[in-house]
């Protein structure tokens, strides 16, 4: 695990981006996972800016979502689908036909799970999966307790991520109470894992998840385990991390050449 701390969240974003972009040049057809929430859309503004003034090409990459709630519609304003349409897929050149998010409509919600993750192999597996993280340590949807080696599949949303997520829907009951995500198991499959966070509120969540035992009571613990998964944090989120860490990937690289940024 890379830990990368920035002063800001304009320097995570773009430190983020940088990565996404990175390997993106390398492998136009790139299979991204991606994540909803209000981390990454820094990530994403840049990932625009970088295809509008520098001419990152999107038009061969294919993307996996992580999750999305039952019962609302691609449409409805507070899906995750229609999150991603606003903030990522309408502003790049990404091929709608490539674009994958869990249909939180499924009638045979089982049947739909199993075909996300047939969708995936298909196209070769996740190359490189963007990741927020909750601040009770939930990865995706992957509430504490969850399963650490878990599939796509619906699960019950905690109340304390009902509470947190109520500010996008006006009253915590308007909160859907389930959702479809990506398993850990699945999570853990992508090559490489790019989890961002910022802020004090998620300072208890980074230090579990970084420094913590490996639990199914902090899902986002789990990335301990992967052998290229890198964390790009602003120091209020990392205030409460006791080990030294870089604030760059240069700086990281000279000590720890693997995971670096080619
Ligand atoms: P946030 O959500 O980016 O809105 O804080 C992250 C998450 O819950 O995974």
């Amino acid at each position: 695990m890379l830990v990368v701390i920035k002063d800001d969240y304009a320097a995570i974003s773009a430190e983020a981006a940088r990565l996404v972009a990175n390997r993106l040049r390398k492998k136009p057809d790139l299979v991204l996972g991606l994540a909803t929430g209000s981390t990454p859309l820094g990530l994403y503004d840049e990932l625009v800016r970088l295809h509008r003034e520098e001419g990152l090409d999107f038009s061969k990459v294919t993307t996996f979502n992580l999750d999305e709630y039952v019962g609302l519609s691609p449409d409805h304003p507070q899906s995750y689908h229609h999150f991603m349409q606003v903030h990522l897929f309408s502003r790049i050149n990404l091929q709608p036909r490539f674009t994958h998010v869990p249909d939180g409509l499924a009638l045979d919600i089982e049947d739909h799970c199993a075909w996300y993750e047939a969708q995936i192999r298909r196209y070769g597996g996740i190359d490189l999966q963007v990741l927020g993280i909750g601040a009770n340590g939930h990865l995706a949807f992957n509430e504490p307790g969850s399963s650490l080696g878990s599939r796509t599949r619906v699960k019950t949303l905690t109340q304390k991520t009902r509470e947190d997520n109520a500010r996008f829907f006006g009253t915590v009951d308007d909160v859907p109470r389930y959702a479809i995500t990506m398993g850990i198991g699945t999570i853990m499959e992508a090559r490489e894992l790019l989890l961002v966070a910022t802020g004090e509120v998620k300072a208890d969540a980074i230090a579990a998840a970084v420094e913590g035992p490996i639990t199914a009571m902090v899902p986002a613990s789990i990335v301990q385990m992967h052998p290229r998964a890198f964390l790009i944090v602003d120091r209020a989120a990392a205030s409460r991390l006791r080990g030294e860490y870089s604030s760059s990937f240069e700086e990281a690289v000279m000590v720890r050449r693997p995971l670096g940024r080619e």
